[in-house]
């Protein structure tokens, strides 16, 4: 009996530090990426068409999941695991909705070539490692399934452990330069202490660093 107790604490313990893998720990906050967008919406009664389609497609649970659109196992082969067209919901079934290619996804403006620039990371637990931000090339069509190759080759901001405050890592870097309208944002955030990534897509739409300044 005394055995067979022990056999049983040992999967309990087990299962829970599993879980502990795969709970969700953050997404972006501004710009804020799809995910927590239509979170914020309500995934009951979204408002935009573009959260009303993913909500059809994915379900509501993959909304109220918004911090977890991971990869347990990573350890930075991002291209390797994640095909194609699914970039947004990381090759993750249940966040395809995210992967629609539409053009009416709600865009944040954003300054381009503008320095000292606050992104935020929204972050439900926090945790050692660095983030990668990545920006669509130019001729970026948010209609066309997004592929690794329309995203630029190198990161525009790699910070690794930045501060957080409030529940929210402080990222600051310059934004783009030389980008014009409709864009998208890809961040990764890969953990150092476990092999586990999160992904997220923001979409943005840039704005002239000059003339955002001279109206505020
Ligand atoms: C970002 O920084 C991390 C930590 O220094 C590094 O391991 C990683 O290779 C960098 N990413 C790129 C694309 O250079």
């Amino acid at each position: 009996m005394g055995r067979s107790w022990g056999v049983v604490a040992v999967m309990v313990l087990c299962a829970s530090g599993l879980l502990g893998i795969v709970r969700g720990h953050g997404s972006m906050e501004d710009p804020i990426s799809r995910v927590y967008r239509c979170r914020l919406e309500n995934p009951e009664r979204p408002t935009s068409p573009a959260c009303q389609a993913a909500v059809a497609l994915s379900g509501t649970q993959a909304f109220y999941d918004w911090n977890e659109v991971n990869i347990p196992n990573a350890a930075g082969r991002h291209r390797e695991l994640i095909p194609d067209g699914q970039l947004c919901s990381a090759g993750r079934f249940k966040f395809r909705g995210l992967d629609l290619a539409r053009s009416d996804w709600i865009a944040t403006p954003l300054p381009s070539g503008a320095s000292s620039f606050p992104f935020r990371y929204i972050a439900t637990a926090a945790h050692l490692g660095f983030f990668e931000f990545y920006v669509t090339r130019e001729g970026y069509q948010p209609t066309v399934p997004l592929k690794w190759a329309d995203l630029e080759e190198l990161p525009f901001i790699n910070v690794t452990n930045p501060p957080l405050v409030s529940g929210s890592y402080q990222i600051t870097g310059t934004t783009p330069s030389g980008k014009s309208g409709s864009h998208l944002i890809y961040v990764i955030w890969q953990r150092t202490d476990s092999p586990e990534a999160f992904y997220s897509c923001s979409d943005v739409y840039f704005t002239d660093a000059l003339s955002l300044h001279s109206t505020t």
